[in-house]
């Protein structure tokens, strides 16, 4: 074994098969689709009479491929959206909903024909939960109680009929709901001590109606605001179900972020410490979580991350819309086995968003649908979802670029409800592979069959487009070497590899 002196050598890893430490919450794999550019409009709602294929008016192709990756959890309908739309403004006959203006996106007419029944629609044919986020900085707390209430109230009461009028006889179940969004920024510049209190009394007008249990979020803060979650707990923790957390990976400055196609060693290198970052940001928020709630009721809800770039050249700077390389499946890979490590605390997370906007898992042109290489990550990770973490033992060697460096490898492994073993492994290394020997300790040591997948190219550039939809995808995994009751998985430069063992 490569161990010396007790200290395990570069790139071995233990796993114990008998150690689980806390359950993935599936939810970890969630989504995010907000009224922005082509997210829902063109993105997921094309109305039914568009001549791309749709059923009720959602497009068939993306409806398909979202239901390969299983999405868990699909948040709506915002972001900054949610603080200014008006949930009766998207209910009954389309032709008469009112037309708003989106505001912090572009100004672009809203026709709100994407309302509350689409959406609870789209999430019935995804199978998924719907967690939707309610709006503190603009509406007030009897709009947000009565949008309870024309969800999930089951009938007799004005918002329980004028649901039904509008066609939909049962209440929905509605489980995660944000109590507003970046109350911090775009939801109303709040100071936490004054949106703490608010969250207090929003959340006291959200009622459980029949068995509906709605699990509460509240609006958290962005990347190092430690102040907003200590206040948060220390003022609201006995309120909270959820508290959320958003980052964002911008390899440059918020003026200038840096190409999500064009892009030097530099930029890569940089991109993937700021994505290993969250790390430290979730060890600290989740510091302060513990000092308040010892016992881990509260969860932490990481609601918007992912890549953030430039806009794609010629397109709206207000529509986020941005191409997705492998640089971005590499940062969704080591982002989720961040998340699965942080899975005591961390109970969802949404990747921000789902189509046409920031991080997509797809970009849609017209009738023509594409998946980008994040999108491969999310399906080969699937397996995580709900299986026991398992305690490992990992030394990674180091990636080091101009004097700095970075753990070359990320790893997380867990146990399925069959008693399979997943092991998903990513390589940040642009240019040096890595053997990673894999040791597994208790009852599995013995051998099991492996079977592997990767995503990788030589070029890290690589991505898909419209003319070319497969320039990436994954493929079977033929790295593996057994040698005794270890194995030796052989990573290439820049691959994310999921390796499954079963007995
Ligand atoms: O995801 C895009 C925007 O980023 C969201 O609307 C907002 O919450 C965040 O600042």
């Amino acid at each position: 074994m490569n161990i010396s002196k007790g200290r395990l050598a570069g790139n071995t890893l233990l796993i114990n098969t008998d150690m689980t430490t806390s359950t993935i919450n599936k939810n970890i794999y969630g989504h995010f689709a907000e009224h922005l550019g082509r997210c829902i409009y063109e993105g997921i709602w094309v109305g039914e009479h568009s001549p791309i294929p749709n059923t009720y008016g959602i497009r068939n192709d993306v409806l398909n491929a979202l239901r390969r990756i299983q999405v868990p959890v699909l948040r709506w309908p915002g972001g900054c959206f949610a603080e200014y739309y008006h949930w009766m403004d998207g209910v009954g006959p389309r032709e008469y909903r009112k037309r708003t203006v989106n505001s912090s996106w572009g100004e672009v007419v809203e026709t709100n024909h994407f309302g509350t029944h689409e959406f609870m629609l789209l999430c019935d044919m995804l199978q998924c939960e719907p967690y939707v986020c309610g709006n503190v900085g603009s509406g007030t707390v009897q709009e947000m109680s009565e949008w309870i209430e024309y969800m999930t109230y089951p009938g007799g009461s004005s918002m329980a009929l004028w649901r039904q009028a509008n066609g939909r006889m049962q209440p929905w179940r509605l489980k995660y709901f944000g109590i507003g969004n970046e109350n911090w920024g775009c939801g109303g510049n709040m100071r936490p001590e004054y949106y703490a209190d608010l969250y207090r009394k929003y959340q006291t007008f959200i009622y459980n109606y029949g068995d509906n249990q709605i699990f509460k979020i509240a609006s958290g803060g962005i990347d190092t605001n430690y102040d907003w979650t200590e206040v948060m707990m220390r003022e609201a923790a006995r309120f909270l179900d959820g508290l959320s957390l958003h980052y964002y990976t911008v390899p440059g400055t918020w003026e200038h972020k840096g190409s999500a196609t064009v892009f030097t060693e530099d930029e890569w290198f940089i991109t993937m410490k700021k994505a290993l970052f969250i790390d430290d940001i979730i060890t600290g928020h989740a510091a302060i979580m513990d000092k308040y709630d010892p016992d881990k009721r509260v969860a932490l809800i990481v609601d918007e991350w992912g890549t953030w770039y430039d806009v794609e050249p010629g397109t709206d700077p207000s529509f986020l819309y941005q191409q997705n390389t492998l640089r971005d499946a590499l940062v969704a890979g080591i982002t989720l086995n961040i998340f699965n490590d942080h899975s005591d605390r961390v109970q969802m997370a949404n990747i921000a968003q789902t189509v046409n906007v920031l991080q997509a898992m797809i970009l849609t042109q017209g009738a023509m649908m594409i998946v980008t290489p994040s999108y491969y990550v999310f399906e080969m990770y699937k397996v995580h979802q709900n299986a026991e973490r398992l305690e490992i033992q990992f030394q990674s060697g180091m990636y080091e670029f101009n004097g700095e460096q970075l753990p070359q490898v990320s790893v997380s492994a867990s146990k399925d409800a069959a008693g399979a073993i997943h092991i998903s492994l990513c390589n940040i290394s642009p240019t040096a592979g890595a053997d990673v020997e894999v040791h597994l300790r208790g009852k599995e040591s013995r051998k099991g069959t492996i079977y592997g997948t990767i995503l990788t190219s030589s070029d890290m550039h690589t991505h898909n487009t419209f003319q070319q939809p497969d320039a990436i995808k994954p493929a079977p995994f033929y790295g593996v070497t057994v040698t005794g009751q270890s194995f030796t998985a052989a990573l290439p430069p820049m691959s994310v590899v999921v390796l499954t063992i079963k007995y």
